[in-house]
């Protein structure tokens, strides 16, 4: 386990460049493996949740190459082999594979996949549409062995437009006879990136980022370039982080529309903004002003940015009202921002209150999960004094080069090992 060490209250300025988006790249690099030939990935982010993809492409068999930012993987050769629950474990985005080796072999076995607690996370979703394939699901003792005599396309509408089932399904879909139509899909842009790149592959999918997804089967997918876009979350993050202690900082290498919905909070808590066409420029105003944000499925506020939003509404003034609507177990940063000083309460398990401003102090506090880690890296940042953050190994899931970013920016940050 590392920690990450920040003295606080240093104005941050410059430009930082945002990486490729962790939850597409999570996705497009298991895809891979539907493909018969080599296919080519740029702008992957260098992150531990892609390090653990590789070891599970490496088991496989399949051949990587990781130069930079751009990563080649050939799947010609993978051998259908049981995915060991360690490594399975070390993240969600591991049950993509099974959309991907049940399209390509009609046959897989995976244990429940791991990821970050902030709530029960079932994949009740995933398993339905691929029954609703043709396919047959057996679970016991937490591994899941999915077998198909052959997949058929079929309509499937999804209870819950959740992300991680509409990317299952199009992976398992894109090589199954006929045409299978999600609807109430998830429209997030990794989808988006996710069909555009089987598409580039050779496959038919129509309607991706609409909520129905038109998927025709394929027989073959065949090698590709593709590149992964901009992650809208860590664009967010420095948003937020420029609007609390930025002065003239450059968020670059993005899509604005993408990040619409924290614009409009922006808009609403007094931030100005400069939206270039692939950059913001942001400078915290003198005062912010208190604002309710619920979470929601994208175009909506995303569930993401709601930790790290919280706590630069520490620093408006007012009673603040956040809504969480996605996950069950997403305030645990709140605790350890009170530790600090900020005053936030927890209303019920979904909705907590804050009342800013809040001068925070430096204190040694805890990262629960990734994006309760970068709640706190933001409050560390603007805290008087020294905040050490332990369990930061969360917040390196996610985070390209996060130290690193943030010391061109001005930042006074440093990882440790935890035992150090
Ligand atoms: N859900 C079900 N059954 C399912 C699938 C989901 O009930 O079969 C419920 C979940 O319990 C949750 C809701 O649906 O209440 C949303 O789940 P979704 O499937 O959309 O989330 P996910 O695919 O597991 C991805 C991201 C999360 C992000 C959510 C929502 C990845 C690897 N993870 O999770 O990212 O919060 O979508 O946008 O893409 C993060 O990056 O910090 C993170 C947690």
């Amino acid at each position: 386990m590392h920690r990450i060490i920040i003295e606080g209250n240093n104005k941050l300025s410059g430009r930082v460049r945002i990486s490729g988006s962790k939850n597409s790249a999570v996705a497009l690099v298991p895809a891979a493996v539907l493909c018969d030939e080599e296919v080519t990935i740029a702008n992957v982010p260098n992150i531990s949740d892609i390090d653990a993809l590789d070891e599970i492409l490496n088991h496989l068999g399949a051949k990587v190459t990781r130069d930079k930012d751009v990563m080649k993987i050939d799947s010609s050769n993978i051998k259908n082999k049981l995915i060991p629950e360690k490594i399975s474990k070390k993240l969600r985005a591991s049950y993509y594979f099974m959309g991907a080796l049940l399209g390509k072999f009609k046959y897989v076995q995976m244990y429940f996949p791991g990821g970050c607690s902030i709530g029960q996370r079932p994949i009740n979703l995933h398993l339905k549409g691929f029954e609703a394939l043709g396919a047959t699901v057996k679970e016991e003792d937490n591994l899941f062995t999915i077998s198909a005599e052959k997949l058929t396309g079929a309509k499937i509408n999804l209870d819950f437009a959740s992300v991680g089932a509409t990317i299952n399904l199009m992976l398992a879909a894109v090589k199954a006879e006929g045409v299978t139509v999600i609807s109430n899909a998830a429209k997030e842009p990794h989808i988006v990136n996710v069909a555009t790149f089987l598409n580039n592959m050779g496959a038919k999918i129509s309607g991706a980022g609409t909520s129905e997804i038109k998927i025709t089967g394929v027989e073959h997918l065949h090698s590709c370039f593709h590149e992964v876009v901009p992650d809208y979350i860590e664009t967010g993050t420095y948003m937020i982080l420029a609007s609390v202690i930025g002065e003239n900082m450059i968020i670059e290498n993005i899509i604005p529309d993408h990040v619409e919905s924290l614009i409009s909070k922006l808009e609403d808590v007094g931030v100005p903004m400069e939206i270039g066409v692939d950059y913001i420029k942001i400078s915290a105003p003198e005062k912010l002003l208190a604002t309710n944000i619920k979470t929601q499925v994208y175009p909506g506020f995303p569930t993401d940015l709601q930790q790290p939003f919280a706590t630069l509404l520490t620093q408006a003034t007012g009673k603040s009202i956040i809504t969480e609507t996605i996950w069950e177990n997403r305030f645990l940063n709140l605790f350890e921002l009170n530790k600090m000083g900020a005053t936030t309460e927890l209303l019920t398990n979904s909705k907590a209150v804050i009342i800013g401003p809040c001068k925070l102090k430096g204190k040694k506090v805890k990262a629960t999960d990734l994006r309760a880690g970068a709640s706190l890296v933001i409050a560390g940042l603007i805290a008087d004094g020294q905040t050490i953050i332990e369990n930061a190994n969360y917040i390196l899931r996610g985070y390209e080069g996060i130290v690193e970013k943030l010391t061109k920016l001005g930042a006074k940050i440093k990882l440790e090992k935890e035992n150090e």
